[in-house]
């Protein structure tokens, strides 16, 4: 058993033991490693057949088992946990080898290790994978960075284990050192807007137009058979049917509407604010996870203040506004990201080709969507876009559902049912589209109490004025 097995997979838990699955799936011979002699001999047990898929609670026995250069991912929890791993592994590795971290590690953490290892001859790479346990089993979207080189060794595999559109992989080499994570990290923030949208559009649907469960179900899986075809939306479909086997009734109503997060969504809306972009429905979509968390609170506030009856509105009027101001509310989330992605690329150096990244984000992961073909065709049309608002075809599709959102949003404010989301997209975008802000005035107040300085429209240099005199 030395030097055998093509692919080595530290972590046996549910995303790596179907990681592996999928690797042996598609060919190639594949070894496990875990401390824990339970989840060993579970994959021993379910892979079959020890030739093709094998695994052991030893490193040296692990090392020993991979050809080289071994190719060594890690679906281990993120944090200090990777640290150790790499350092277990490290005594039994050789100049060349390849360790692949596809945990949701944070990006400067991923550069860190990248250097330590470099300095070993160990390739290092952070390659984000998106799709859940099933996508780990049947194909996710995996996106990693590190050395191009090295990444010709792991280029087969992972291609052939990926999600595919239309016979295409749903992975690409995206750029050097954390590009990667980094990468996965904006997916994730993406994916808490447009989680928040579909939540807050569910909301207003069942307060403004008393849609039961059924409706609701009926509506979203009509949406995801249109434009707003998605994964995201498709299980919101198929929630609105489950019903609780725990008691009567539908298991959405039972569920405490407190929502957990593991912070790659706190870490695009802080990274988005230190690099000065504007990700704003991100940056709700995590307020109000942290909103939501004040359970309590909300209690006490909406017995205090309570809220508007909700006016009476024609359903199939909802329905069809509503939709559309998701559609609208989707694709500014999506441009927020992209924009995110295009500014840190330039400051940390990642190269990123934005049209390969939609192009990998099409099938596989958890943002996936009909939209994400789109967003390729457009960056694939223009490279140096530097926002999908300004790309030809998406004018028409913007154009068509802002009306309807912004009556939505002047609805949801009247009557008192929070639209967050919908809200800041519709003011990202109209501040966007701003040819004149108010921010002048800023300008002068900062002149005025802190001899800040200002720029004029009319004459080039720096001025400051005497406000006071
Ligand atoms: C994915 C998901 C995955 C995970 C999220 C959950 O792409 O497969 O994004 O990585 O489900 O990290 O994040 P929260 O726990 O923060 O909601």
């Amino acid at each position: 058993m030395v030097n055998t097995y093509d692919f080595g997979l530290v972590g046996l838990g549910v995303m790596g033991r179907n990681f592996i699955l999928n690797v042996a799936d598609n060919g190639f011979t594949a070894f496990g490693n875990d401390l824990d002699e339970e989840k060993v001999n579970a994959l021993i047990e379910e892979g079959g057949n020890e030739e093709k898929v094998n695994a052991t609670s030893s490193v040296a026995t692990f090392a020993q088992g991979l050809s080289t250069p071994r190719k060594i991912m890690l679906l281990v929890p993120a944090g200090k946990v990777v640290d150790i791993v790499i350092d277990n592994l490290l005594p039994h590795l050789d100049k060349g080898d390849i360790i692949i971290d596809g945990g949701n590690s944070f990006f400067t953490d991923t550069d860190r290790r990248e250097a330590y290892l470099q300095e070993k001859g160990i390739n290092f790479f952070g390659a984000g994978v998106s799709g859940g346990a099933k996508g780990a089993r049947k194909g996710p979207s995996i996106m990693p960075g590190g050395s191009r080189d090295a990444y010709q060794h792991v280029k087969p595999i992972f291609e052939a284990v990926s999600a595919k559109y239309k016979g295409e992989p749903c992975v690409a080499y995206l750029g050097p050192k954390s590009a990667g994570n980094y990468v996965k990290m904006v997916h994730n923030g993406i994916e808490y807007g447009l989680m928040q949208l579909t939540s807050e559009i569910y909301d207003l649907l069942k307060k403004a137009g008393d849609l039961t469960n059924e409706e609701l179900h009926r509506t979203y899986a009509s949406w995801n058979a249109g434009r707003l075809q998605s994964f995201l939306v498709e299980i919101t479909s198929e929630i609105f049917e489950q019903k609780d086997d725990l008691g009567d009734g539908h298991l959405v109503d039972k569920i405490l509407d407190k929502a957990k997060q593991k912070g790659t969504g706190k870490w695009t809306s802080q990274n988005a604010m230190d690099l000065g972009i504007p990700v704003p429905t991100i940056d709700v979509a995590v307020s109000m996870r942290e909103i939501s968390a004040l359970k309590e609170e909300r209690v006490k506030a909406d017995e205090l203040y309570g809220r508007p009856i909700p006016e009476s509105v024609v359903k199939k009027t909802l329905v069809n506004k509503a939709e559309s101001a998701l559609y609208f509310a989707f694709i500014i989330t999506y441009a927020q990201g992209m924009h995110q992605l295009a500014d840190a690329s330039k400051e940390y150096g990642y190269e990123l080709e934005l049209g390969e990244i939609a192009k990998i984000w099409r099938a596989g992961c958890i943002i996936r969507a009909a939209l994400l073909a789109d967003i390729t065709q457009a960056f694939k049309a223009d490279a140096g876009l530097q926002n999908l608002l300004l790309s030809p075809s998406f004018l028409d599709k913007v154009q068509e559902t802002v009306g309807a959102t912004r009556e939505l949003v002047a609805y949801g404010a009247t009557n008192g049912i929070p639209l967050p989301g919908l809200s800041n997209a519709l003011t990202y975008f109209d501040a966007y589209t701003s040819s004149r802000l108010p921010l002048n005035l800023i300008q002068a107040q900062r002149d005025y109490f802190g001899s800040h300085t200002y720029e004029r429209l009319d004459k080039e240099g720096i001025f400051h004025t005497e406000w006071e005199d």
